[in-house]
């Protein structure tokens, strides 16, 4: 069912200093930030060849990461997101077999423009996971 690893998420607390971090100690191609206020994050995409890594940092009140951080002050993995090509095929079958879709298992309009779903992480090991919708 799933395809592309489409990108890894990581909460960061300082999001000039994660930046730095990638651009100047790994050598990766980094975006300037781009405030998304519609989901309470501000993101810098770190392209890679074959896949992204995205540093979100928490944007404006109740931001959806600040729990995160607040547990994981020095920041961590918050999700990955793998590509599916039909959204709510995947969704049914995932519900189908037990997986429990957050929110009210609708797709909503991800980061990207694309279709996304959550998925429990108790399902998946500890790991908060994406699906968009390629
Ligand atoms: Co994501």
């Amino acid at each position: 069912m799933i395809g592309k690893l489409n990108h890894v998420a990581i909460a960061v607390p300082d999001l000039e200093a994660a930046t730095k971090t990638y651009r100047d100690v790994l050598g990766a191609k980094v975006s300037a930030p781009l405030p998304q206020p519609a989901h309470g994050v501000t993101v810098v995409f770190i392209q890679l060849d074959n896949t992204k890594v995205e540093l979100l940092h928490p944007l404006g009140e109740g931001s959806p990461i600040q729990g995160f951080l607040d547990k994981n002050p020095s920041g961590g993995v918050h999700h990955v997101c793998f590509e599916v090509a039909d959204i709510l095929a995947a969704r049914d079958q995932l519900k189908a077999g037990g997986a429990r879709v957050l929110g009210d298992g609708n797709p909503k309009i991800g980061a990207h423009d694309k279709p996304v779903l959550f998925l429990h992480p108790k399902d998946f090991n500890g790991t908060l996971v994406e699906l968009e919708q390629a």
